[in-house]
């Protein structure tokens, strides 16, 4: 039998500094964080607290300055850069708080593209595509670019992107920051039921009626865990 690792994260001890001139800035002091497969997990906290520093370093995206982090079984701290990415890009979906669409390509586009480095071929890739921008309410705006796109619009073809290759983590920053509430909830229900298979999604928010359909709530207060 094979005993399955029931943690999707164990981080350890987590620092992160960010140096600018001679002052030293300490975005994460001492983070200590276990999340489980298949838990939603919502990381509060003022602005400037650390979430997406913590989500960045999570996704692999960002090197903490100390600390050690394993993702599944994986030691991440150990990884190289080109391991890093290739683990990345097999088990997460970033949404980003600033999307980062490609603009000179349309809502679709930027969806497919995503799996592009996935090895999946082109009319799976388009039916899919198509697919989640229609669950996410743009069936018509498929072929808009971004600058042709407002700001929820944009954010929900970041939350396609995201989940295109179906990974095992979701992690989201502020991803109803630009929705209404309306919508917001439908994007976390869709969130939630992720974790129905397994997958596990940790999302910063500013908004507590997000936070309070999440099964955890770890909040942050200047870098530091204040509770979990
Ligand atoms: N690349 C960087 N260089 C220097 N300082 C940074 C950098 N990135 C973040 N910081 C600083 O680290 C702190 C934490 O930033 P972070 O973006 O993680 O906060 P946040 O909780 O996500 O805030 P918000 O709610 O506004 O998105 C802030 O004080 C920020 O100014
Ligand atoms: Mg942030």
């Amino acid at each position: 039998m094979v005993l399955m690792n029931n943690k999707a994260y164990i981080l350890e001890g987590i620092w992160k500094a960010y140096r600018s001139g001679d002052s030293v800035l300490y975005a994460l002091k001492n983070v200590n964080l276990v999340v489980y497969r298949g838990e939603f997990v919502s990381i509060m906290g003022p602005s400037g607290s650390g979430k997406s520093t913590l989500l960045s370093i999570m996704g692999l995206l960002t090197k903490p300055t100390r600390g050690r982090m394993k993702l599944f079984s994986y030691d991440a701290s150990d990884l190289s850069d080109r391991k890093a990415t290739e683990l990345r890009r097999k088990t997460i979906g970033f949404i980003f708080q600033t999307f980062n669409l490609i603009p000179w390509l349309t809502a679709l586009e930027n969806v497919e593209i995503a799996m592009a480095i996935g090895g999946c071929d082109l009319t799976k890739r388009r039916e899919r595509a198509r697919e989640l921008l229609v669950t996410l309410g743009l069936g018509e705006r498929l072929d808009h670019r971004p600058t042709q796109l407002s700001g929820g619009e944009q954010q929900r073809v970041a939350i396609a992107r995201a989940l295109a290759n179906d990974p095992e983590i979701i992690l989201a920053d502020e991803p109803t920051g630009n929705l209404s509430t309306t919508q917001g909830e439908m994007i976390v229900d869709i969130l939630r039921s992720l974790t129905d298979q397994n997958r596990t999604v940790v999302m910063a928010t500013h908004d507590p009626r997000m936070a309070e359909k999440s099964d955890r709530i770890v909040r942050l207060r200047d870098g530091a865990v204040a509770s979990s």
